[in-house]
């Protein structure tokens, strides 16, 4: 039998975090589940409930919060301790896009691009893997981007997506006689709220770009997600797994070309 996943995932309400949440609780997964959005993570829940009606397979307990606050790692370690009593998976799902040409873009806005999308899930997995390494066991799983190749109109994304990928490696170095596991996903373009925020004309472009014909899924990310945080991918670390329909190996979009003032058409 495979071991029981109990710990956290964040980013729950989104369109992929969700679904991740969705099906390793239906695996018997029992999990603290988190993001800003309240609501969204009583839906989550109640859907659990409502599709298990009544038996205990699976949990997952909704605890509010914003990624950019540092107190929120130890609120969600101790609501897990508390409830599970153990940790022994981490999802980091949450996440934050925003175009942010580096010619137009604000400190500030490549500061929060930062905290959130890099800052928060890193200080999390320093709150969750001193108890994985006591316990000589553990998986984290973090949702990069294939925007870590590079992207246009994102520079603070790529950079915090990128950066992602740079701290699992190291992390999994650290952790690797632990028993402990630390890998990314970097999704392609994920049929999710995040990723129809952009242009329609961009989404378009996209679309037509990728190898396999068609926008990924949510569950094309959670069925990797279940694999990488369960018990049977002990043998991979310090990875990131490119979901992306073959996009990494056709090359990237560039910004579409305006012609310069009175070039002839
Ligand atoms: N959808 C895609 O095509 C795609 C592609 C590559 C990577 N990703 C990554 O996958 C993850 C999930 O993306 P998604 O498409 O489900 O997006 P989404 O917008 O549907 O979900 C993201 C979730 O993160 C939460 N969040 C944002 N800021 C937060 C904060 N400060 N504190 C707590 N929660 C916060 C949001 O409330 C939302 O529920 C993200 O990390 C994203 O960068 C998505």
């Amino acid at each position: 039998m495979n071991r029981p996943l109990i710990g956290i995932v964040t980013g729950a309400a989104g369109g992929i975090g969700s679904a991740i949440a969705l099906r390793l609780a239906a695996e018997g997964a029992r999990l603290i589940i988190t993001d800003l959005d309240r609501g969204g993570l009583e839906r989550v829940a109640d859907e659990h409930a409502s599709r298990n009606s009544g038996s205990d397979v699976g949990k997952l307990i909704p605890v509010e919060g914003d990624a950019t606050d540092s107190a929120l790692s130890e609120k969600l370690v101790s609501s897990a301790l508390d409830a599970f009593g153990q940790i022994n998976v981490l999802v980091n799902c949450s996440g934050w896009l925003k175009d942010d040409r580096v010619q137009s873009m604000s400190p500030d806005l490549f500061g929060r691009l930062l905290d959130i999308n890099l800052v928060g899930p890193m200080r999390l997995a320093g709150a969750v893997l001193p108890h994985m390494k006591a316990q000589r066991y553990g998986r984290i799983v973090s949702l990069s981007s294939r925007a870590f190749l590079g992207n246009f109109g994102s520079s603070g994304y790529s950079a915090a997506k990128g950066a992602l990928v740079g701290a699992t490696r190291s992390l999994a170095l650290s952790f690797a006689p632990y028993g402990v596991t630390v890998n990314c996903i970097a999704p392609g373009f994920i049929d999710t709220p995040m990723s129809r925020s952009m242009p329609p004309h961009i989404v378009e472009r996209v679309i037509g770009s990728i190898p396999v014909g068609r926008a990924g899924t949510v569950d094309d990310v959670g069925a990797l997600v279940s694999f990488l945080a369960g018990e049977h991918s002990g043998y991979i670390t310090g990875q990131t797994i490119l979901a992306c329909g073959g996009r990494s190996i056709s090359g990237a979009l560039t910004a579409p070309q305006t012609p310069p003032k009175g070039a002839s058409k």
